[in-house]
């Protein structure tokens, strides 16, 4: 075969209806592929296996919040000023190249995304860097911002961002999720759905994409407690380590690595496990997973830690399909900075505490002909002042607060700072976050190179899919020998049957039994049911099943329960 692997599964891919490169009639565009028939089941089933997991079994919320947000959320997340890549663009033909990657890719060693533009002008030169296209030189480095940027209403000039990723959204919707939960932490908080990243020159398939798909989950946590009340059940499992700094994978128990100091603590190392569950029964293969730690210099802006699940891919090596970051309380505090709205929750005494607290207090007189029917909000978050701004309000002469998104400046003469003494619950705190961020795309590309199987029949190339049972787009293959002599009809009446029964399941009359079971084995169809003159008389049919190809006879009446069984939702198997 002269193709390489991934050629042959994207060959497989394009054909049987997983994957289609978008817009293909237009010339296409790099960075964007549709999801075909069984390639949207297949993505359904790692969606439906990520909430059998985080929101059945964990109890996580999920929420949907929109693409479009606003630019604010992004100005406080550091996403307008940080979220960059280093490009140059050839003089010749004007194609952009991530500058970074060229710059490794010709042998510097240390991460070039953190070189100055100037620096990576001069190693460019050093290095004797051309484009790849024709062989031109480049233009100078600069920074590219990689958000979609939009108007929000038709010459509004409100600028919009499509999200670069779901989490942001969660942050937001914080105040109401905790509320939501009773103001009782730890909670958990997930969402799937679309980001956008504009990357300078996608050129590895699906692993890059412009428009992909996330299940991102942000758990809240007390910075003080970094347990985690079921990390006992969890800690003989056993993952394979590449920590940073070191060359080697090292495979140990989560719970050893915890008590060595691998990974820093048992409320992250706990979603290591849930996300390497994901992993490994969505279809990965655990010989070819591994958690490596990210190095210092190499972490989001927002990240204090941060472990990625790589898989090994023939072509690409290892490549990241998720990412478990411990992000502190970087997120909710910039919210709350530039927001207004305080992000925060109480740790509860266990008996009430009596505690002298200073307050601002409006004077409602005179703030009243102010701020007039924006009075209320203005009191309100002179109230949420924390401690210490209200304490330099005593002796300054105005104070500013966030009312709507807007500063407002409130002169001294509006409010009285008073000290008193009052019963409190507990302390209050910005919680920290831990978040699993799983990308699809790349998790059902991951799938599909560890599920294809190779092997020859009488003399010929075949191609088998070992898809776990969970993730099989489509779960039955139903034939009549020959389509004809009624066969045909009680054939689609097993059909419809197990359609009925809730099975996904397809007719296939065409070409000779082994063409057809060819076809579901390549596409991974788990069960194949075939109807032949004997079942006119036995009332039976034969059951082939995908791996061992073993066939047994069943009998009508028992059919649809004989497979449903095998498919009750999330098997180990
Ligand atoms: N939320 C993490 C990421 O999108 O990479």
């Amino acid at each position: 075969m002269a193709d390489g692997l991934y050629e042959r599964i994207f060959e497989l891919a394009k054909r049987r209806g997983f994957l289609y490169p978008s817009f293909e009639p237009y010339g296409g565009a790099a960075g964007f592929y549709d999801y075909g028939p069984l390639g949207a089941q297949l993505k359904a089933g790692i969606e439906n296996l990520f909430r059998r997991i985080f929101v059945v079994e964990e109890g996580c919320a999920e929420i949907s919040c929109p693409a479009v947000t606003v630019e604010e959320v992004f100005v406080a997340s550091g996403h307008v000023a940080k979220f960059d890549d280093p490009v140059v663009r050839c003089q010749n033909c004007r194609s952009p190249f991530r500058a970074d990657h060229l710059i490794e890719e010709a042998g510097y060693k240390g991460n070039a995304a953190l070189l100055k533009n100037e620096e990576i002008d001069a190693l460019a030169k050093k290095l004797g860097v051309k484009c790849k296209n024709c062989g031109g030189p480049f233009g100078a480095a600069y920074r590219q911002n990689l958000m979609f940027k939009t108007e929000i209403g038709p010459g509004s000039g409100k600028v919009g961002y499509l999200r670069p990723e779901t989490a942001q959204g969660i942050f937001v919707d914080y105040p109401y999720l905790y509320r939501y939960f009773r103001e009782q932490l730890p909670f958990g908080v997930c969402q799937i759905g679309r980001a956008y990243r504009n990357e300078i020159s996608p050129r590895q398939g699906v692993l890059r994409l412009r428009e992909f798909n996330q299940m991102e989950v942000e758990v809240f946590i007390d910075p003080q407690k970094l347990t985690h009340a079921k990390f006992a059940r969890v800690q003989g499992t056993r993952l394979r380590f590449l920590p940073k700094a070191s060359k080697e994978i090292v495979e140990m128990t989560i719970g050893d690595a915890v008590a060595k100091g691998v990974v820093a603590n048992e409320a992250l190392a706990y979603y290591l496990v849930l996300v390497d569950r994901l992993l490994t029964q969505a279809g990965i293969d655990p010989k070819r997973l591994r958690f490596r730690q990210h190095e210092d210099d190499e972490k989001a802006h927002y990240a204090r830690d941060t472990w990625d699940a790589e898989f090994q891919s023939e072509r690409f090596g290892w490549v990241e399909c998720v990412g478990i970051a411990d992000r502190s309380a970087y997120d909710l505090t910039q919210h709350a900075k530039l927001s207004g709205t305080p992000m925060r929750a109480v740790r509860r005494y266990e008996t009430p505490q009596k505690r002298e607290v200073v307050q601002v207090r409006s004077v409602p007189a005179k703030l009243g002909p102010l701020f007039k029917k924006e009075a209320g909000a203005v009191t309100a978050a002179l109230l949420a002042l924390p401690a210490d701004r209200a304490e330099a309000a005593a002796a300054a002469k105005e104070v500013e607060v966030i009312v709507d998104g807007r500063k407002v400046t409130v002169p001294r003469a509006a409010y009285d700072v008073v000290r008193e003494t009052v019963t409190v619950a507990g302390d209050d705190y910005v919680p920290n976050v831990i978040e699993p961020s799983f990308g699809v795309d790349r998790i059902l590309y991951a799938v599909l190179e560890h599920s294809y199987v190779e092997t020859t029949k009488e003399g010929e190339a075949y191609t088998v899919l070992r898809l776990p049972l969970a993730m099989a787009p489509m779960q039955v293959g139903v034939f009549p020998l020959m389509p004809k002599d009624g066969l045909d009809a009680v054939a689609l009446d097993l059909l419809h049957k197990l359609q009925a029964a809730g099975l996904r399941a397809l007719y296939d009359e065409s070409g000779a039994i082994g063409r057809r079971y060819a076809r579901m084995d390549e596409v991974g169809t788990p069960y194949c049911v075939t109807v032949d003159y004997d079942s006119l008389k036995d009332q039976s049919a034969t059951v082939r099943e995908r791996d061992s190809t073993k066939q047994e006879r069943v009998r009508f009446t028992d059919l649809v329960d004989h497979l449903r069984r095998r498919f009750s939702p999330f098997r180990d198997s």
